[in-house]
């Protein structure tokens, strides 16, 4: 019979990996604590409209990437292909955002039907990091100055770079959409297919475009930054003030635009050369208009996400992994003869008075050897050596398996004391 397999770019995440997962999640939980955020959990499936009517009718991720379905009930639900829509709408759903400033993070899945290849999947994970109520530049460098923190804790400072951008008001955005395709349109013959598509759906994320000729042809044309508002600008000038004050590096991109639609003003994405063509680990920027373009009262609203999959591959290849996060266990409690109710108190106790020490008891009998043979193999740095006679004096065996010492033996009550030490 033919097996049943995992989704195509949707991932298992094995034990071996998960232990690196984990010690990611508690630095970006303890990063976040130090900044005085808050978690928010909202479900991973919404109704279609929330993702349409906020990340945009044309984009990449509504016209092709959302996995949409109908319910039993001929209601249309999709998995969420982000985070922001769904905070704003939990957040306004619990009147966290009238007269009130907040700052929130969520962690999970996010599910986006893109072709999958490294550091780019169909189901993916997010920390997400939004703040309400805040309208100056002060919270837009706090929240970079977060993620410049989380990653110099990770040792990984050294491989990303910041890059930031204004948007500018809506309006202003407006006005150079249409210079831009003004020029763009009288040398329509000179741009790369995707550009043509663009120059009608979407002209901004030209921009974007990887294509050399396209570059070209857009240093010639209208710069976004010329149509940039008086208030846009002051908030961009100040923001880039504050992060130097901050010490946060930074490179300013004025081709920087971002692939959902509620952005305005701040726009930045931290990016690495490490990854190919996923560049982006970190990405995010205003979204002053967003809350009230969903029927709440205007609220002004800054965040950004970090995909974890790409951190765990820059972690893997570029920073700093605690040498403990490769072994799940300190100490392997053998068990040789009919000593398992003893063991079973022995290792119950050793817990009770050393919580943060990992230890795994041996079950399923055998030789001494063959069990020490597990020991070895569970990469604990010592192993307890309980047989009848120890059983019986109340004592047991200490077996150091990566450091040349004798084997000892220890009386029971005095385990805490050797075990704390090490
Ligand atoms: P985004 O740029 O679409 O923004 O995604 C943020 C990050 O999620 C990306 O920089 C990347 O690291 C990761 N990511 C996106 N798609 C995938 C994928 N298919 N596989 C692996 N990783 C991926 C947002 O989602 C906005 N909600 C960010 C935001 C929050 N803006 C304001 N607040």
């Amino acid at each position: 019979m033919k097996k049943i397999q995992a989704i195509r770019g949707m991932n298992d995440l094995l034990p071996a990996e998960t232990a690196l997962w984990q010690h990611l999640e508690s630095v970006i939980k303890q990063t976040l604590a130090g900044f005085g955020y808050s978690e928010i959990r909202f479900p991973i499936m919404e109704q279609t409209d929330l993702f349409k009517r906020s990340i945009g009718e044309v984009t990449d991720i509504v016209e092709k990437e959302m996995y949409t379905f109908e319910d039993r009930n001929g209601e249309s639900l999709t998995l969420r292909p982000e985070g922001t829509a769904s905070c704003v709408r939990a957040c306004e759903e619990h009147g966290l955002l009238y007269n009130q400033t907040q700052r929130l993070w969520y962690m999970g899945p996010m599910f986006r039907y893109e072709r999958p290849q490294k550091g780019r999947y169909r189901q993916f994970h997010q920390v997400g990091i939004e703040t309400y109520g805040l309208q100056g530049p002060d919270i837009d460098a706090e929240l970079l100055l977060l993620s410049y923190n989380l990653f110099q804790t990770l040792g990984l400072e050294h491989c990303v770079e910041l890059q930031v951008n204004s948007l500018g008001s809506d309006e202003a955005r407006a006005r150079y959409r249409t210079a831009l395709v003004d020029y763009l349109s009288e040398r329509k013959d000179q741009l790369d297919e995707d550009s043509k598509r663009r120059l009608d759906s979407n002209p901004l994320r030209i921009l974007d475009s990887k294509n050399e000729a396209t570059q070209a042809l857009l240093d010639a044309g209208p710069s976004l930054e010329d149509y940039l508002d008086e208030e846009s600008e002051q908030h961009f000038t100040q923001l880039t003030q504050l992060l130097d004050a901050a010490g946060v590096p930074y490179q300013i991109n004025r081709r920087l635009v971002r692939g959902l639609d509620y952005y305005s003003r701040t726009a930045f994405e931290w990016v690495t050369d490490k990854l190919g063509a996923q560049s982006a680990v970190c990405a995010g920027g205003r979204y002053d208009n967003l809350v009230a373009q969903l029927g709440g009262r205007a609220t002004p609203a800054v965040g950004f996400a970090i995909g974890l999959e790409r951190l765990i591959l820059l972690l893997q290849s570029e920073g700093h992994v605690p040498e403990s996060l490769s072994r799940p266990v300190d100490v392997y409690l053998a068990a040789v003869g009919d000593v398992q109710a003893e063991a079973l108190k022995l290792a119950a106790s050793i817990r009770r008075a050393l919580p943060g020490l990992r230890l795994s008891m041996h079950c399923g009998g055998g030789s001494f050897k063959s069990q020490l043979k597990k020991a070895d193999k569970s990469g604990a740095a010592i192993a307890l050596i309980l047989g009848e006679n120890e059983a019986a004096a109340g004592e047991v065996g200490v077996k150091y398996l990566r450091e040349d010492k004798p084997q000892e033996t220890c009386k029971q009550s005095a385990l805490t004391q050797l075990l704390g030490e090490f």
